[in-house]
């Protein structure tokens, strides 16, 4: 259905259709049923919001805290993208997939401490208003109704009032109390801020401006980092993504043949994979990758325009995102025939070997470097024992830090954290991420890989055009650490005797 037909008479970017008679207003105002004022429970992912929020209190007393979910983005003329909320927004308040372009949460100081929570959206408009029928951007008859301010309110636990009213409660006392904006959330949220301090003088130069912003940064250094230990709710959507994710590896698997078939197999299999995803929950968390033959040596070969071989490994990178916006992330290396040639073989062992070796290290107490360093060494070695590494060149040369001659076939790391986003809490310091210790709670990829590009005349003919990469979600528990995404087979037998089953029971 097209908007744009009323592009002449269109404003705001032909978002709102054209004005229409004062009859034809009455007309379509009129003669609906009652509107459901019903009001919701709580919902149990805003339940598992409040003490995040009182988390963040504490760390920032006195100060105004604002949390945009993100506006709207337009694809092209009067198309948006759909819309998915910042996760920093959708963490404090469990509001997850589509909800709710252009909200705010804001926490407001009280004087006797503590922090009101509150957020600004666009409720429900009226049936006589012409967004009801007209704004095919936020209106009731194209994109579905909203809630009341009480059923917001209701659901969440906040105290919610229309989007109208933020920028008045932003620029009050401006100048006594220390407001907080996640720039990147909303940059048109982030110039108002810049504008209301500069008006209210609390910004008189450019190293005011830095300062504040520096704040700003603060504050969302600090929403990664509290998202690097995950709660047992937060725990259990990551086993529904991890769930789905794995549900559809297998129908991914049961199509291999109609990939092959049809050509062009990569969009096939990247459409499978997102259909599930689809619906399972929100979507893929991310692009998935789907690599067939020397594509896999791309690493994030997300075009997937290539044919799919019937003599090829394809490597998939997919991960199912749920509902409340967790995502799983997970890799898997297929023979698309069932079965690994020698060449394939070798090198699909070695990573898993590797990857074996760096989810042995996932304990508490253990570095997030550690991980790398356990999987690392067993690459190095494999490239070693094959002859690739330059002459006079052995594992411990390759492996200090002026050496590295290994990574050619692994210029990546071997882990991130895991969680609302794919790469979670990249904010966080160094010394609490890359530097960090784990702890239980923590989810992170385990995802070596060795990748043999075709024109890669240093490897040996047989091996060029092979890429390897295995990837699990790891959660790190009180005495060591769980495979989250074990439902899916890792070693080279495993995953022929899985493929097997699932290619004969389609
Ligand atoms: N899917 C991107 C990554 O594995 O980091
Ligand atoms: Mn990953
Ligand atoms: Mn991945």
């Amino acid at each position: 259905m097209d908007r744009v037909s009323e592009k002449h008479a269109a404003r705001e970017g032909g978002h709102r259709a054209s004005p229409t008679s004062d009859t034809f207003r009455e007309f379509i105002a009129s003669d609906w049923a009652l509107r459901d004022a019903t009001l919701p429970d709580l919902s149990e992912a805003s339940r598992h919001a409040a003490p995040r929020r009182d988390a963040l209190s504490a760390a920032f007393p006195g100060c105004r805290l604002v949390v945009p979910a993100g506006g709207l983005k337009i694809r092209s003329n009067d198309c948006d993208y759909q819309f998915r909320p910042h996760s920093a927004f959708a963490h404090l308040t469990g509001l997850g997939s589509d909800r709710e372009p252009d909200a705010v949460l804001v926490l407001e100081p009280r004087a006797q401490g503590g922090h009101d929570a509150l957020i600004f959206f666009r409720p429900m408009a009226p049936r006589d208003d012409e967004e009801f029928f007209a704004d095919a951007r936020y209106g009731e008859f194209w994109v579905g109704a909203r809630p009341t301010i009480d059923q917001l309110s209701a659901e969440t636990g906040l105290e919610a009032r229309h989007v109208d009213e933020l920028e008045s409660a932003l620029r009050a006392d401006l100048g006594q109390v220390d407001l907080r904006i996640v720039r990147e959330a909303d940059a048109g949220l982030a110039a108002t801020v810049d504008e209301l301090r500069a008006a209210a003088g609390v910004v008189q130069s450019l190293e005011g401006e830095q300062e504040a912003h520096e704040g700003d940064a603060e504050l969302s250094r600090r929403l990664s980092t509290m998202r690097l230990v995950k709660d047992d709710w937060e725990i259990g959507q990551m086993r529904l993504a991890c769930d789905g994710t794995a549900r559809a590896f297998a129908a991914v698997v049961a199509d291999l043949p109609e990939a092959v078939k049809r050509g062009r197999g990569e969009r096939w299999v990247e459409g499978v994979f997102g259909l599930h995803a689809r619906h399972h929950g929100n979507g893929v968390g991310y692009d998935s990758i789907c690599a067939s033959g020397d594509h896999a040596n791309t690493l994030h070969w997300i075009r997937n325009t290539g044919d799919v071989g019937e003599d090829d490994l394809i490597l998939i990178d997919a991960g199912v995102e749920v509902d409340s916006l967790f995502t799983a992330d997970v890799t898997r290396t297929l023979p698309v025939s069932g079965r690994f040639s020698d060449a394939q073989r070798k090198v699909y062992d070695a990573v898993y070997a590797a990857q074996c070796a760096g989810i042995d290290a996932v304990r508490p107490g253990a570095t997030f470097k550690d991980v790398h360093a356990a999987a690392i060494r067993v690459i190095a070695e494999h490239v070693h024992a094959w002859g690739l590494l330059p002459d006079g060149v052995d594992v411990e040369a390759s492996l200090a830090p002026e050496g590295q001659w290994h990574r050619r076939w692994m210029v990546h790391g071997t882990s991130h954290h895991l969680g609302l986003d794919v790469h979670d809490c990249q904010l966080a310091l160094r010394e609490d991420y890359v530097e960090g210790t784990l702890a239980p709670g923590m989810i992170l990829t385990v995802e070596p890989g060795l990748y043999f590009k075709a024109d890669d005349l240093r490897v040996p003919p047989e091996l060029r055009g092979i890429g390897v990469r295995i990837e699990d979600d790891i959660l790190v528990t009180a005495d060591g650490c769980e495979n989250l995404t074990r439902a899916l087979p890792r070693s080279s037998a495993d995953v022929e005797a899985w493929m097997a089953d699932v290619l004969a029971s389609g």
